[in-house]
């Protein structure tokens, strides 16, 4: 039996866990908001490393078998981290879809959203350095964007114009291809394609991330065939109303959430 652990530090991981749904709906998954501590991207590469370690140690601990780490700046802080410290654990981590962005641009230019942690790991300059020798990336930290989803801003106009700030001197330089590199930007892409235009391709690597997830489970021997749709569990740090709001308003699901506190540097259920 299967359980994947999926976590982020808000409701970013959401977008990756709507993917992994939608490709493997028959797949149980547990999902922890780390809402005591979002923002991510603003902390140190160190601490968001102990928090992922010890999000991972406490979902194994509630029968999760794979792990999912939904979150770009936890990728580039932990991702390395974790295989080692948990070497019977499969996991599935972000990079900015350099790659692909790298392969399709005609123009040569790409723009790169991610939090200022990620664009710090080691991570994204070992995608950058592999792919991206004969493209020009733009980059930005989009500071208060990961706040503003998180308070359901999606659409109000500080919003609009933190968006428009990053992106219009990208355009004018001629980017054609924008790379979401944290799973909480997704939530914006209707408001990130209006601001760029129709010949801009916009990458959002969720989908790529739940096929990884089905290889992982298919080598482990994992088979979905006639199982019913599975229904997520959720957990978060913060105020489980609070995340039940998000959930309702992000993904219109309606499950139970569930409180995590930390104490002492460690997770336990309320
Ligand atoms: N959703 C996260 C990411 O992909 C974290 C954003 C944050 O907490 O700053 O980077």
């Amino acid at each position: 039996m299967s359980l994947a652990g999926v976590f982020d530090s808000g409701v970013g991981g959401l977008s990756v866990l709507r993917a992994i749904r939608q490709h493997l709906p028959a797949l149980p998954a547990i999902y922890l908001a780390d809402q005591a501590h979002v923002p991510y991207g603003v902390r140190s590469l160190e601490e968001v490393r102990g928090f992922s370690e010890e999000i991972t140690r406490f979902l194994l601990s509630q029968g999760a078998s794979l792990i999912v780490v939904a979150c770009n700046t936890a990728s580039a802080a932990a991702l390395r981290h974790l295989r080692a410290t948990f070497p019977e654990v499969p996991f599935v981590g972000m990079e900015p879809a350099v790659k692909p962005a790298a392969e399709s641009t005609h123009s040569g230019k790409v723009g790169v959203l991610a939090t200022r942690a990620t664009f710090q790991g080691e991570l994204y300059a070992s995608v950058v350095e592999r792919f991206a020798s004969d493209v020009h990336l733009y980059q930005h930290t989009l500071p208060g964007l990961v706040q503003a989803i998180e308070a359901g801003d999606l659409t109000a106009p500080a919003t609009r114009a933190i968006l428009e700030d990053a992106l219009q001197p990208m355009l004018e330089a001629g980017i054609d291809t924008i790379v979401l590199g944290c799973t909480h930007y997704p939530f914006v892409i209707p408001l990130i394609e209006e601001i760029a235009g129709p010949n801009v391709r916009v990458i959002d690597p969720a989908g790529a991330i739940a096929r990884q997830v089905e290889r992982l489970l298919v080598k482990s021997g994992w088979s979905p065939v006639d199982q019913a749709p599975a229904r997520p569990q959720f957990i978060t740090t913060g105020q489980p109303h609070t995340f039940q709001r998000q959930l309702a308003f992000l993904t219109g699901d309606d499950e139970p959430v569930r409180q995590a506190l930390w104490q002492g540097g460690e997770l336990r259920l309320a």
